[in-house]
């Protein structure tokens, strides 16, 4: 097996070197790894966010293990050059297209989830996320000057059924092997791309007459969400939407520093990132959470590698350092131990063993 290790940049750098540290500790010697720049980094190396041969070396591993890309003010920049475009790239060049988004709260992070205990206790639910369509990659796309001579952006929301058909299969079969309800979401009300996702997810439903299923409209699957969470087991979400609401699910488990996410397509290859970003303005401090990063490689082990319980040695030893009470600062609470990026790393591994 091997594994390429992109760690990106800010603090996409400090959490993979922990996930590393965790997941070299458990694989031994049976998988190979290497690393190759991405983001920002790519541009700095290579000129561009997702250099050639960080490409190829994605094509050929069973496994990519992700850190985080984006630079501070990087939107402001030419669009070839920007970092998270590296990602997006790669999402769509290896065709994964199913992004699995776990929003779990651990019982210990009760008191650090901004919604009151009782409406998150035993919180455990999925967003998936379609990866590979929509505005994010549709076209036409860009700033013009238009015929009165003013600037205008444009961009296309844009899904074929057979993209939406592949996405809600996944989500179906996965619903299947939690408890077995499905809530789509779309804006089916306004627009028509969101209206051919409706009509097909809901046909395709018909093949999983045992999976509870309903549609809601996005502004109102996001109310539903803060109102109460514990109603939703799979949220089967188009790509924008689905980056959305998966980051208002992040805060619900207390900090978007416990997410991690797996990003799969056809075969056994994955993506394995926090939902996390690179957080510019806490880079090189030693205080962002490696948990999200060293829970996605607990997922690279269990979908990628096939070694689910290594996967779930990993989340125990998680778990196990939540009830020892170790936390970072995006976590902290009184009565805790306050640690950095690498203490949290250390204690994980202590756990382990
Ligand atoms: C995510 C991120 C990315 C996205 C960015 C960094 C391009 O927000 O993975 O949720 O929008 O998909
Ligand atoms: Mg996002």
């Amino acid at each position: 097996m091997h594994i390429l290790i992109l760690a990106g940049d800010g603090i996409g750098k400090e959490v993979t070197a922990q996930a590393l540290k965790v997941l070299k500790a458990v694989v031994g010697g049976s998988a190979s790894f290497e690393e190759a720049p991405i983001g920002g980094e790519g541009v700095k190396t290579a000129g561009k966010p997702l250099p050639d041969e960080t490409l190829a070396l994605a094509k050929k591993a069973d496994a990519i293990l992700f850190g985080a890309v984006g630079l501070a003010g990087d939107e402001l920049g030419p669009r070839h050059l920007r970092p998270g475009g590296g990602l997006l790239k790669l999402r769509r060049e290896l065709a994964l297209y199913a992004n699995f988004r776990p929003a779990i709260l651990y019982p210990e992070l009760v008191g650090a989830s901004s919604l009151k205990p009782e409406l998150v206790e035993g919180l455990d639910l999925m967003v998936l996320r379609e990866l590979n369509g929509d505005i994010y990659y549709g076209e036409p796309r860009g700033i013009s000057v238009n015929a009165d001579g003013v600037r205008e952006g444009v961009n296309t929301m844009r899904y074929t059924e057979p993209e939406i058909e592949r996405i809600a299969h996944v989500g179906f079969k996965a619903a299947r092997a939690r408890r077995r309800k499905l809530c789509s979401v779309d804006k089916a009300n306004v627009l028509e791309t969101m209206v051919l996702w409706r009509e097909t997810v809901t046909r395709v439903a018909k093949a999983y007459p045992d999976v509870e299923f309903r549609s809601l409209y996005v502004d109102a699957a996001s109310m539903e969400l803060l109102r109460a969470p514990k109603q939703f087991d799979l949220i089967l979400a188009p790509n924008m939407f689905g980056d959305i609401l998966s980051d208002a699910a992040a805060m619900l488990t207390g900090s978007i520093g416990m997410l991690p996410s797996a990003s799969i397509g056809a075969g056994n290859k994955g993506l394995y990132e926090p939902v996390h970003g690179s957080a510019p303005d806490i880079a090189g401090k030693d205080i962002a959470n490696p948990l999200a990063a060293i829970l996605s490689a607990a997922m690279l082990l269990r979908h990628s590698l096939g070694r689910p319980e290594d996967a779930a040695r990993i989340e125990s030893a998680v778990r196990a350092v939540l009830a020892a009470g170790y936390r970072t600062a995006d976590i902290l609470q009184p009565g805790t131990r306050r640690v950095g990026t690498a203490g949290m790393g250390e204690a994980v591994l202590a756990a382990l063993r």
